[in-house]
C-alpha cells in the first residue's frame, strides 16, 4: 500500500508560510540531502539570542518543502538554545503524517536550522 502524504503536509507545501528570503541576514546555512542531491536554504535575523525572523528556500520533494516550513515555525521566536533542542519528532508532530519513504526528507530543515545557528555561533567567535 502507497502511504499517503497528510493534508497538513500538502497545506505547507502548497503555500509555505516561510519560503522565500530575508534582507541582511545575519547567518545562513545550506544543507543537501546526498540521497537524492536536494539542497536548502535557510537564512535567519537574530537580535539579543533570539530568532527574529526565518526564511527557507528548498529545492525538494513536498516533505522537504514542508518540514522546512514546520521547523521555521517551530523557530521563530525562540532563543538561539531553544531553537537548538527542536528535534525531528516535533517536525514529524506537526506534519501529522509522513510517509515511512519520505521520513528522511523531513529532517532537512532542522540539518538546515542547526547548521546557521553553528556559523552564526562560530562567526560571533570571532568578532
Ligand atoms: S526526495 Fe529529496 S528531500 Fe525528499
Amino acid at each position: 500500500m502507497i502511504e499517503e502524504y497528510s493534508k497538513e503536509l500538502l497545506k505547507r507545501f502548497k503555500s509555505p508560510k516561510f519560503s522565500g528570503s530575508i534582507k541582511n541576514p545575519d547567518t545562513v546555512s545550506e544543507v543537501g540531502n546526498p540521497a537524492c542531491g536536494d539542497i536548502m536554504h535557510m537564512e535567519l535575523k537574530i537580535k539579543d539570542g533570539v530568532i527574529k525572523d526565518i526564511k527557507f528556500k528548498t529545492l525538494g520533494c513536498p516533505a522537504a518543502i514542508a518540514s522546512s516550513d514546520v521547523v521555521c515555525e517551530l523557530a521563530k521566536g525562540k532563543t538561539l538554545k531553544q531553537a537548538k533542542k527542536i528535534t525531528p519528532k516535533d517536525v514529524l508532530k506537526k506534519l501529522k503524517k509522513v510517509p515511512q519513504i519520505k521520513v528522511h526528507c523531513s529532517f532537512l530543515g532542522i540539518s538546515a536550522l542547526k547548521k546557521a545557528i553553528e556559523n552564526y555561533e562560530k562567526n560571533a567567535g570571532k568578532l
